[in-house]
């Protein structure tokens, strides 16, 4: 049974291109309420959301990551990973405070993209769309410092939304089999990668994309990350400074 909800789920797409008519503060205050609705560990609510809608805010991050994204939006969320009020609580009844480490990162992280998620579906439908935008952590400390993001926070990912000017086709995901496992892990064969490259070349069409989807992996994971969210967090005192 495919209900209203199934139906806007699966015709989920990225849009990258807005009008410039702007998402009226009441809507979008309903749109992140209903994304804050989303699960969150213990009921920490270890993130924050910086809604940007001054454009000379948005030319200032488009200046540091130039996506057309961010400058098109009504409104960039920038969705900040934060345990600043966790050290305000854990004062009230302790002088210790550990946020350093994975564990808490994931945390954050963890219920920042669920409460993301639930934003953008929120907008999706209203007939709103919106794209993630996760480059941004490439200027992480810079991000820090034009939203004055304290100790203890960190950027993960904006959330462009706006009223769409062009729509993208639905994206095929890997086949249901490949991702979807009964009852316990099984390692995919190299056809089930050559494969996919050959149904993404298909999607693309004619506007293809210069590297098939197995390159754009290799771009990710066949280089060393980049160092820039490293940094930021141990400037923000959320990971230790390697000897
Ligand atoms: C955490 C995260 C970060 C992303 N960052 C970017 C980004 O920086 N720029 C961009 O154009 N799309 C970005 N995307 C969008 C993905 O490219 C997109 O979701 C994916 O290609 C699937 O396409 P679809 O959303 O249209 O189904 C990001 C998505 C996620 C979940």
């Amino acid at each position: 049974m495919v209900t209203e909800t199934i139906h806007l789920m699966q015709q989920h797409a990225s849009v990258r291109n807005f009008t410039t008519e702007k998402i009226p503060a009441d809507i979008l205050k309903q749109i992140i309420e209903a994304g804050r609705a989303a699960s969150t560990w213990k009921n920490f609510q270890s993130y924050s959301i910086i809604n940007v809608s001054a454009e000379a805010t948005k030319q200032k991050i488009f200046d540091l990551q130039p996506q057309k994204s961010i400058i098109g939006a009504s409104n960039f969320l920038v969705f900040v990973g934060d345990l600043n009020r966790a050290v305000i609580a854990t004062e009230q009844h302790t002088d210790r405070f550990y946020p350093e480490g994975v564990e808490n990162l994931l945390i954050a992280s963890v219920d920042a993209s669920l409460a993301a998620q639930n934003t953008l579906l929120a907008a999706e439908s209203l007939g709103y769309g919106g794209v993630f935008v996760g480059l941004i952590r490439d200027q992480a400390s810079e991000l820090s410092d034009l939203l004055d993001l304290p100790d203890y926070t960190f950027p993960l990912f904006g959330v462009a939304l706006g009223v769409p000017a062009k729509r993208n086709d639905v994206k095929p995901r890997l086949p249901y089999e490949t991702v979807v496992f009964d009852g316990s892990y099984q390692v995919q064969s190299v056809s089930i990668i050559s494969d996919y490259d050959q149904v993404q070349r298909g999607y693309a069409g004619s506007r293809r994309l210069a590297n098939d989807w197995s390159e754009r992996v290799a771009a990710q994971f066949g280089v060393p990350p980049q160092t820039a969210t490293l940094e930021n967090l141990q400037a923000k005192k959320l990971m230790a400074k390697e000897d």
